[in-house]
């Protein structure tokens, strides 16, 4: 059985989208998952098949109505049990762990809004995650859960190669990646960092610790935080048997 992806939304054409292409797009041919995009309206109420309606208690945009989500989320989970997460800037922010989660389950249901947003209720009857992917506003959900579906695609097994699985550990210890080069190795008069075309493994896996530190530490004070309150007091180089940090700060 593949990792089923489902979506509900009033613009089922935006997907599979950029998750036809690339890995993803060759992981969703060989069937290691699969997409169904569902439109809402198919679900709408009436003549003008209406999804939406004004607020209660006034204001501006229009809200999703309840009745029609509920009936559509129930079209898609009556035969099998997968989590249901609304992406909206008023959810948690979305994380490694949840792609995580979410990969080693049978998939995903992502509802996505438009409008101001769905009526409360319906979140709270169907026990639906609410997610967002950042502290911005997009004009729907669908970019979103495009964003969340790539996360979990690249961790089902088969759809990357063993390199990039490595990366995914490394990000999951909480720290930013060290910078990359590749040849030349001097172009527009800058070097690579000599370390790296120096053949001491030892002594790269150390500078290149260094570097994520050094990066988490000044573009991520959050990350930072997170990751010294975490990590025993032994330093990562005398952990794991690397030469000594010289010029070392907290
Ligand atoms: N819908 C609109 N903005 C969003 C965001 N930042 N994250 C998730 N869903 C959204």
């Amino acid at each position: 059985m593949s990792w089923q992806a489902v979506v509900l939304t009033l613009f089922p054409d935006m997907f599979p989208g950029p998750l036809g292409s690339s890995l993803a797009g060759r992981a969703l041919k060989d069937g290691i998952w699969s997409m169904q995009a569902h439109d809402l309206r198919e679900h709408g109420l009436g003549r003008h098949r209406t999804v939406d309606d004004t607020p209660f208690g006034g204001g501006a945009g229009m809200v999703m109505r309840p009745d029609v989500l509920d009936t559509a989320i129930e079209a898609v989970t009556a035969e099998v049990v997968l989590p249901v997460v609304y992406l909206t800037p008023r959810g948690r922010r979305l994380e490694q762990s949840d792609a995580r989660r979410f990969a080693a389950g049978p998939g995903i249901v992502l509802l996505c809004g438009r409008y101001e947003g769905v009526d409360e209720r319906v979140l709270e009857a169907r026990q639906v995650e609410q997610l967002s992917i950042g502290d911005y506003v997009l004009s729907g959900g669908e970019p979103a859960a495009l964003v969340l579906l790539d996360a979990c695609v690249r961790l089902l097994p088969g759809v990357m190669g063993s390199d990039d699985s490595a990366t995914e550990e490394s990000f999951s210890d909480g720290l930013l990646e060290y910078p990359h080069y590749t040849k030349p190795a001097e172009w527009q008069g800058r070097p690579v960092p000599p370390i790296l075309l120096s053949g001491h493994h030892a002594s790269i896996a150390a500078w290149r610790r260094t570097q994520s530190e050094d990066a988490t530490r000044n573009r991520r004070p959050d990350l930072w935080a997170a990751h010294t309150s975490r990590s025993s007091s032994i330093p990562f180089q005398q952990q794991h048997g690397l030469p000594a940090r010289s010029g070392s700060r907290n």
